[in-house]
C-alpha cells in the first residue's frame, strides 16, 4: 500500500432486526463472522491502522475482532448517535500526530467486500484532488440510501440521506455505499462542524460532503459496478440471501480456478476453504472451516467436511468428517463417519459404516465395513474385519489400543483397550482381544463350538423349524450324514 492509510470499521450500531442474541456483525456467512470479512478486505489494502467502533453488545464483539485483528484498535461508542458521530469517536482513538494521509470509513457489516475494490477505491482517492470520495453505485431500488446529488457538470454537491430527500432527489439512483475516503486534514476540520438537525436527529458522516463543497473542496463519487459488495445483511431474511451471494461467488472463484463442481446449487463453500485443480465436487457437498482439498480429489456426493484434509486424487463419497486428514489416494465411505483426529494413511479406506476418532490408521490400512475404531493406531497394510468394536473407555478412562502392520483381524472382534495386536499377527473372527496378541500369532478368543443335536425337535415342537428340523434329520438319514457333520 503506497498511501499512509487508516481504517475505520464502524460496527456500533444495534442490529435489533436479527432479534438475536449475537451481535449482527458476530453473524457467520461462509464460515467467518460479517465483521471477519470485512477485516479481510480491509487487511488487503495494508493500512498502517485499523480501528473499529463498538457499543453495541461490545463485550461479544470487542473480543472477537481482536482474536481476528489484534493489531486493531478498538474505540467505543457508548450512544449511537449517527455515523459521524461514530467517525469522530474512532478518529479520536488514533493519537494527534498520526491525523494524516487517507482516512477510509467502512461498515462492519458488509460480507461481500472484495479488498480489490476497495484498494481500487483507496488508489483512485489517492491520485484525485478531491477531500472527500465516496464509494458509490447505480441501484435499481434506492430506497433507504444516502442520494448522491450532482450538479449540472456532474460533480459531487452532496449526499442527501433518503429521510431527508425531496421527492426530486429520491429518483436519484446513485447511492452512498457508506464507504467513503478522506484526506486526514480535511477530516479533522469537517468532523467538529457536523449537526445533528435533520430527520433522524444523528450526526450524518454524509453532510462532510457539503461541508467540502461549501469550503470550495472538490468531492469525488468512484461508482462500483459491483456495488452488491458493499450491502449489508440487517435481519435473517438478508443474512440467507447474502450468504447464498458469497457462496456463488466462492463457487465462481473456485470454477475459474480449475475446480469442477457439477451443481452448484447444492454446494457450499465457506471462504477459508482451500482447494486445488482439477478437484471434483459432486452435488450436495459442504466444505467448511479450513477444509484443504488436493488435486484429482473427488468428493461427494453429499458431504460434509470441516476443517479436514484431503489429500491428491482421494475419493470421499457421503462421509461426515471433522478435524481428519484422509491420505493421498485413500478411501472414504459411502456413509462413514470421521471424528477429530482421524488420520487415514495414504490408499488406506474408511468404508461404510464406519465411525472412527483420534486414529492414525497407516498407509494403505483399511477399515472396510461397519465399526467403531477410537483412540488407537493401526500399522501399514493391516486390515480390520467387518464389524470391529475398539472398545476404548471403561466408563472412567480412555485408553489405546495399538494394532501393528498388516495385521489381519477376523470379522466381528472387539478389541478392549489398553491392547496391541503385534505386526503380522491375527485375530479369530468373533473374538474378544483383551490380552496383547505378539506379532505373527493368531489370536483366537471364542471357545470351541458345541452342538446340541435334537434341540429344535425337542424344545420347540409343533413349530415349522421343529417341522423342517425332522425332513433335515430324516433326508440325512437316508443318505447316512449326520446332521451334525451336514452343518
Ligand atoms: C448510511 C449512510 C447512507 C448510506 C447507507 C449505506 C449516513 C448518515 N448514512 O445510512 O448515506 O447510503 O449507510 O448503507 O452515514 N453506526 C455506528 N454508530 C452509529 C451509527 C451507525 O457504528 O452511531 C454504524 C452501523 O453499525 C452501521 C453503519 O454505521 O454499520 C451505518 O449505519 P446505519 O444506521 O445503517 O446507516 P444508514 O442509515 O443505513
Ligand atoms: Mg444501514
Amino acid at each position: 500500500m503506497s498511501a499512509d492509510l487508516t481504517v475505520i470499521v464502524l460496527a456500533a450500531g444495534g442490529g435489533t432486526r436479527m432479534k438475536s442474541k449475537t451481535m449482527k456483525v458476530l453473524h457467520p456467512i461462509a464460515g467467518r463472522s460479517m465483521v471477519g470479512h470485512v477485516l479481510t478486505a480491509v487487511a488487503g489494502v495494508e493500512p498502517r491502522r485499523v480501528v473499529a467502533v463498538i457499543g453495541t453488545q461490545r463485550e461479544q464483539v470487542g473480543p472477537h475482532i481482536q482474536s481476528l485483528m489484534p493489531e486493531c484498535v478498538l474505540a467505543v461508542q457508548e450512544t449511537q448517535e449517527g455515523t459521524g458521530h461514530a467517525v469522530r469517536i474512532g478518529w479520536d482513538a488514533v493519537p494527534g500526530p498520526e491525523h494524516r494521509g487517507i482516512v477510509l470509513v467502512a461498515y462492519g457489516d458488509t460480507p461481500l467486500l472484495e479488498a480489490e475494490s476497495l484498494k481500487a477505491f483507496v488508489d483512485f482517492h489517492a491520485a484525485s484532488p478531491a477531500v472527500i470520495s465516496i464509494l458509490s453505485g447505480k441501484v435499481a431500488d434506492p430506497g433507504g440510501y444516502g442520494r448522491i446529488i450532482r450538479n449540472d457538470q456532474g460533480q459531487v454537491e452532496a449526499i442527501v440521506e433518503h429521510k431527508d430527500a425531496s421527492d426530486e432527489q429520491r429518483l436519484v439512483d446513485e447511492i452512498n455505499s457508506g464507504i467513503l475516503a478522506f484526506d486526514a486534514d480535511f477530516l479533522d476540520r469537517a468532523l467538529p462542524l457536523l449537526s445533528n438537525a435533520n430527520a433522524a436527529g444523528e450526526y450524518y458522516l454524509t453532510d462532510t460532503v457539503a461541508l467540502a463543497r461549501q469550503a470550495g473542496e472538490t468531492v469525488e463519487a468512484f461508482v462500483l459496478d459491483d456495488v452488491d459488495q458493499t450491502e449489508g445483511a440487517n435481519d435473517r431474511v438478508q443474512l440467507a440471501k447474502m450468504g447464498k451471494e458469497k457462496n456463488r461467488r466462492i463457487l465462481l472463484k473456485w470454477m475459474r480456478a480449475g475446480v469442477t463442481i457439477m451443481d452448484p446449487d447444492t454446494t457450499w463453500i465457506d471462504a477459508d476453504v482451500r482447494l486445488e485443480s482439477d478437484v471434483t465436487i459432486l452435488p450436495g457437498v459442504q466444505l467448511l472451516g479450513a477444509t484443504v482439498v488436493a488435486e484429482d480429489a473427488v468428493v461427494g456426493p453429499d458431504c460434509t467436511l470441516k476443517d479436514v484434509e484431503i489429500g491428491q486424487g482421494a475419493r470421499v463419497i457421503r462421509a461426515h468428517g471433522e478435524l481428519a486428514v484422509i491420505g493421498a489416494g485413500a478411501e472414504v465411505g459411502p456413509f462413514s463417519y470421521l471424528r477429530p483426529g482421524t488420520q487415514l494413511g495414504a490408499g488406506g479406506k474408511i468404508g461404510a459404516y464406519v465411525e472412527t476418532k483420534n486414529v492414525v490408521i497407516g498407509e494403505g490400512a483399511k477399515v472396510p465395513h461397519l465399526s467403531y475404531v477410537g483412540d488407537a493406531e493401526i500399522g501399514e497394510g493391516t486390515n480390520i474385519g467387518a464389524g470391529t468394536i475398539f472398545a476404548n473407555y471403561d466408563g472412567v478412562n480412555k485408553h489405546r489400543t495399538v494394532i501393528g502392520k498388516h495385521a489381519r483381524t477376523g470379522s466381528n472382534n472387539t478389541f478392549i483397550a489398553p491392547v496391541t495386536v503385534g505386526d503380522g499377527a491375527g485375530t479369530g473372527g468373533g473374538s474378544v482381544i483383551r490380552d496383547d496378541v505378539p506379532a505373527g500369532a493368531l489370536g483366537v478368543s471364542s471357545g470351541p463350538q458345541r452342538n446340541i443335536l435334537g434341540w429344535a425337535l425337542k424344545n420347540r415342537p409343533g413349530t415349522a423349524q421343529a417341522e423342517v428340523a425332522s425332513q433335515a434329520a430324516a433326508s440325512t438319514d437316508e443318505s447316512g450324514a449326520s446332521p451334525s457333520e451336514a452343518q
